[in-house]
């Protein structure tokens, strides 16, 4: 039987009960049919992960200092030389009419208001070119390689002319996970719903198995790329290349040493492989490894202000809100979006205020209790 529960209209005021972003969380299921819920809020297999993102943070707790001079305070960032009013920024998230008739475009409205950092997705539902128009904010655009390199290439082509300002190649997800809540609410993407910055490169031959070759092994995994093919598109662009998804600290000092710009510190947001640790946990021994020069952002589990904080301290540069972003934008568009970044925000700066922190620079790894790593 199909379950035909009516969905609520979005909201044009927000109501008084909405005060951090975990109250649009609350509310986000309302908005959406439960399928395209089920492919948003799930991670992967059992969770496992997802919900480690979540308790690793709640665990950590904070050490403040007191009576701190707040006559210079700045939440202000500094990440591959462009300046950012907060070291926040909005993830990648693929296909956001799925949630909204505007999609990104809503989105984007909101970090242009709150001047919020945002990334383009390679698997947005309205085009690079549309949504660079319209950011008024640094420009970044997450790269997932194609099949062939000429549709690769032709994609950091465009993103060069769109006037995207650095390159972010997400190299955790040559596969989809197992998406078993998706799978079991029946998930497909709904026709109007398009990844359409990829229309011009449909149509790749598919190519010929052995019968005894697995379709995974031999033919997803066999396009994949490898460090030469990350290797080969430094030569191909002079933008910065961040490379997202990153949890070992070895394939963070490897990006280092080849020259990279940074990596972002992800599991996906729990959405790759099920048995990853929490991506805070992580983090310490990644920045020791990489030394304070190299670019790392972190996300995955991101939900409050104290979060960016928490991972800040424990060495990001700067943090990426996944989520929370659709959640806002399912329950009020643009303006669901840009009151869940003022809310984050304001969350940050009272953490900041609480902590005795004036600055970034100010908040270390002695403003957290050390802590056993529990991986
Ligand atoms: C994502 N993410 C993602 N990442 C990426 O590099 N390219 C993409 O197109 C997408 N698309 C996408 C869609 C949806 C529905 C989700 C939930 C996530 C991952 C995203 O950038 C980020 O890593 C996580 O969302 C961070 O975790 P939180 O903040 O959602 O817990
Ligand atoms: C996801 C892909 C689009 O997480 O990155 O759904």
């Amino acid at each position: 039987m199909i379950k035909t529960t009516k969905l609520r209209e979005k909201l044009t005021q927000i109501p008084t009960d909405v005060v951090s972003p975990s109250d649009y969380q609350r509310l986000f299921k309302d908005f959406i049919p439960h399928d395209i819920f089920e492919y948003i809020e799930g991670g992967v297999a059992d969770d496992l992960t997802l919900h480690s993102n979540r308790q690793a943070f709640d665990n950590i707790k904070l050490k403040p200092k007191i009576l701190s001079d707040f006559s210079q305070a700045s939440s202000q960032c500094n990440l591959l030389n462009q300046t950012f009013k907060y070291p926040i920024l909005l993830a990648p998230v693929a296909y956001q009419k799925l949630v909204h008739p505007q999609g990104e475009l809503a989105t984007i409205e909101a970090a242009n208001v709150m001047n919020v950092g945002f990334i383009t997705s390679t698997l947005s539902s309205v085009s690079m070119e549309d949504m660079a128009n319209k950011l008024s904010t640094n420009k970044w655009f997450q790269l997932y390689f194609q099949e062939s390199k000429q549709a690769t290439l032709s994609l950091v082509k465009r993103a060069e002319q769109a006037g995207y300002s650095t390159l972010v190649i997400t190299i955790d997800a040559p596969i989809n996970g197992l998406r078993n809540r998706a799978q079991r609410a029946n998930f497909q993407m709904p026709k109007n719903v398009q990844a359409v910055n990829l229309a011009p490169y449909a149509g790749v031959a598919p190519q010929t198995l052995n019968p005894d070759q697995s379709i995974i092994l031999n033919g997803i995994m066999a396009n994949a790329p490898t460090w030469d093919d990350i290797a080969w598109l430094q030569t191909q662009t002079q933008l910065p290349i961040l490379l997202k998804g990153i949890i070992n600290a070895d394939d963070a000092e490897q990006a280092k040493n080849m020259g990279l710009a940074g990596v972002v510190v992800s599991n996906h947001g729990g959405r790759t492989l099920d048995g990853l640790p929490a991506t805070i946990t992580v983090l310490p021994e990644i920045r020791q490894r990489v030394g304070q020069d190299f670019t790392l952002l972190l996300d995955s589990g991101i939900r409050r202000g104290s979060d960016a904080f928490k991972a800040i301290a424990l060495g990001a540069d700067a943090v990426l809100i996944g989520r929370p972003q659709l959640h806002g934008l399912a329950v009020a568009g643009a303006l669901g979006v840009a009151h869940m970044l003022r809310l984050f925000i304001e969350e940050f700066e009272i953490t900041m205020a609480l902590m005795g922190c004036p600055t970034i620079a100010d908040i270390k790894p002695n403003c957290i209790y050390p802590q056993a790593t529990s991986y």
